[in-house]
Order: C-alpha cells, then structure tokens, then sequence
C-alpha cells in the first residue's frame, strides 16, 4: 500500500499512537504488545495491527513492538522531524495563545513569523518573534518560503488572504478561522480546528448519558 491510500481515519489516529508511545517510552517500557497497547488505548488489538499494516506492519515479532523503533518510524511517517516554516496570522487571543503554547518544533513546524493587520500589536513580541504587520508578508513570504500558515483571523479576513498565501508558496494551513478552505482550494492540505465542535459533542454526549 503507497503512503497515498492511507485511508484519512487511520492518519488521524498516527498522532495518538505517536503520543501514547512517547509516554510509554519516557516511562523506560522497551517492548508492547498491540494487545496491551490496545487496552491502554481503548481501541483493539486488530484495529491496532490493521493501522500498522497500512505501513508494513513495523516488524511486530512474537513479543511485542519494540517502543523506540516504533516511535520513530511513526514520528518519520507523520514528518515530526522534517522542519515546515511557519507563519502564523492573526495576533489576536487565539493567536497568541496558540503561537506561546504551541510545542510547534516538536511536531515538525518552525514558526518563522507572526502577522497581523492591527499596527498596535506590531513589534509585540509573542514566542521570542516580533508581531509583523501584515503589509511585510508579501517580502517576507519572498524572502523566507514558509509553507504553511496557522490562521487565526476571523472568516471574512481568511476568505480574503487565502488565496493571497497560496499564490506565496503556502500549501498547508491549521486553520482555525470558520472560513471552509477546502471547498474553495484544491490540492491544499488544511486540517481544520474547530474547539466549539469538541464542545457541541461533548454536550450531546452529557445529554446522552444513560
Ligand atoms: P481576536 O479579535 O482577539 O483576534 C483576531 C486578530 O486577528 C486581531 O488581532 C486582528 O487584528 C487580526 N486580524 C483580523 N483580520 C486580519 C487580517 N486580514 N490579517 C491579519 N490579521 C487580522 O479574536 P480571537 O479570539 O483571537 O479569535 C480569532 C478568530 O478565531 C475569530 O474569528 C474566531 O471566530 C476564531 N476562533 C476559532 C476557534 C476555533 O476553535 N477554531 C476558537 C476561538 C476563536
């Protein structure tokens, strides 16, 4: 199976392999079982080794995986240690939160800039980067080649500036504006943040507990 029929479930559940894993690890454990991982997990062993098999299976002898190897070859499959430039737009709460607390270099992002069009916040500094007006992204795409962009600008500002960064070499976005990328954009990779939708299936959840 080529990395392109990776159906998109099983990409999505890489990062919580990759997360249990590195606990596991940093608790000294050198070997697991998919079934114990599978009960600490909450998912099954066969889902577990189905997952694994979408990429050869990474070796599991009769024993259990072996924690380090399998680690890193999750880390290398989801591009942890492959460094994208960053540019984040939008200084506003949510961008600041994001850009502070964000372990962007652990997840294979360098954050290189930080724009926003409210002059009040240029020369802020948030994560050791000056808050840029957005008047120096054209220079500053030029000069530097980020390909990703974290927006955090409300619907109306992303709809306006999304075609603007793809012409600037930008081919990925974490996009937690409600402006439907997307639709709009193909051959665009987004991944989508939406916390009221967490929220709104956290509520029906509480409604149906039994
Ligand atoms: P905020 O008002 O504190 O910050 C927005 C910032 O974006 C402001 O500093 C503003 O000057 C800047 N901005 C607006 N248009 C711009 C443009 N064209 N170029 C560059 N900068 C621009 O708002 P907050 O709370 O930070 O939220 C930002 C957006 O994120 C909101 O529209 C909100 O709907 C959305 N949001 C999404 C969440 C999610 O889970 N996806 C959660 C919270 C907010």
């Amino acid at each position: 199976m080529s990395k392109n029929d990776v159906s998109i479930s099983v990409i999505k559940r890489l990062p919580r392999y990759y997360r249990f894993l590195g606990e596991l690890k940093d608790q000294g454990m050198v070997r697991i079982s998919s079934k114990d991982l599978s009960t600490r997990m909450g998912l099954t062993a066969s889902q577990i080794r189905q997952d694994f098999n979408c990429f050869g299976g990474f070796g599991q002898q009769g024993y259990g995986y072996n924690i380090e190897s399998l680690y890193s070859e999750i880390g290398s499959i989801l591009g942890v240690n492959i460094q994208k430039k960053a540019i984040l737009i939008g200084a506003g709460n949510l961008g600041k939160a994001i850009s502070e607390h964000m372990h962007f270099e652990k997840r294979g992002f360098n954050l290189i800039g930080i724009f926003d069009k409210n002059s009040a916040l240029s020369g802020q500094i948030l994560r050791g980067l000056p808050v840029r007006h957005t008047d120096g992204l054209y220079d500053f795409c030029k000069d530097n080649k980020p390909e990703i962009a974290v927006l955090c600008i409300p619907n109306t500002a992303a709809q306006e500036l999304v075609g603007q960064l793809i012409d600037l070499g930008i081919n990925g976005f974490w996009n937690f504006s409600h402006f439907d990328i997307a639709s709009n954009y193909s051959n665009i990779a987004v991944e989508n943040v939406h916390l009221s939708d967490s929220l709104m299936t956290l509520s029906y959840q509480v409604e149906n507990i039994k």
